[in-house]
């Protein structure tokens, strides 16, 4: 399926996407009864967290339906500043109503990201009720794209990018070698809704070759979203949309 392209205005990006999380957690609520979102880690997320959680949207969800997880997650402590918990707790999670809503993070206290992963596989397999083996499919899944094209904690050149099964995974970023878990490529993307997520000028030319281009999914992880069984937008803002021909008016 053909991906949308929203491309939006610096200081409307955060509310404009804050405004899409909201209408879809609604969908899902009137469709099923709760939602399931994966949240994108990094920096970007951070302003739109905090517009889902001041006025008037914080009242507009009814969080108590809602089940959040983590699409990724450093293996640090989660007082540690590089924690996506972290992040998500002080942008999102302290600003909630009680009762909010449900949150399953990575349980980094266990001894190594291995049985942290297979921790993770069995919380997720609980929450959604899965059978063996079978994957969860999300309501809503939110990813940032990094400046070399990986997404979550999968990076250009990752053995996980060809394996087909499994929930997540330990995961390496390979610049730094800092140790991570991941949702793989086939959870994330079995997704009903994908939201992509990137500001900034030093994304656009990664981003034109993310939706523009045709290089494999091993050297741009981002160009997953053509696997995708749900609907994919991507939310960039002018800077991250610039060398679209889509911005160009051309396409
Ligand atoms: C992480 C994220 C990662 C992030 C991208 C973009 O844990 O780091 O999952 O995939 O979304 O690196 O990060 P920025 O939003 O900071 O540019």
């Amino acid at each position: 399926m053909k991906p949308s392209i929203e491309i939006i205005e610096p200081k409307l990006f955060s509310g404009t996407v804050a405004d899409e999380i909201v209408a879809s957690i609604a969908e899902f609520v009137a469709e099923t009864g709760r939602c399931t979102i994966a949240l994108a880690g990094g920096s970007t997320p951070g302003a739109v967290y905090r517009d889902l959680a001041r006025p008037p949207r914080v009242q507009e969800v009814e969080w108590p339906k809602v089940k959040l997880f983590l699409g990724d997650e450093r293996w640090v402590p989660s007082d540690d500043v590089q924690s996506n918990l972290k992040m998500v707790r002080e942008t999102l999670l302290v600003n909630l109503p009680s009762p909010g809503p449900q949150v399953f993070p990575v349980n980094t206290t266990l001894p190594n990201a291995e049985a942290g992963a297979k921790d993770y596989e069995r919380q997720i397999s609980s929450a959604f009720s899965l059978k063996t083996a079978e994957l969860p499919r999300f309501d809503l899944v939110l990813l940032g794209i990094g400046e070399d094209g990986h997404t979550a904690s999968l990076f250009p050149g990752s053995p996980l990018l060809a394996e087909s099964g499994g929930i997540c995974s330990p995961a390496t970023k390979p610049e730094d070698k800092s140790v991570r878990v991941s949702l793989s490529a086939a959870t994330l993307f079995s997704a009903k809704k994908v939201f992509f997520i990137a500001k900034g000028e030093g994304k656009s030319s990664m981003m034109r070759r993310v939706i523009e281009g045709n290089e494999p999914i091993e050297q741009i992880p981002a160009r997953l979203y053509q696997r995708a069984t749900g609907a994919v937008t991507f939310f960039l803002d002018s800077g991250a949309g610039r060398e679209l021909e889509v911005a160009k008016g051309r396409a």
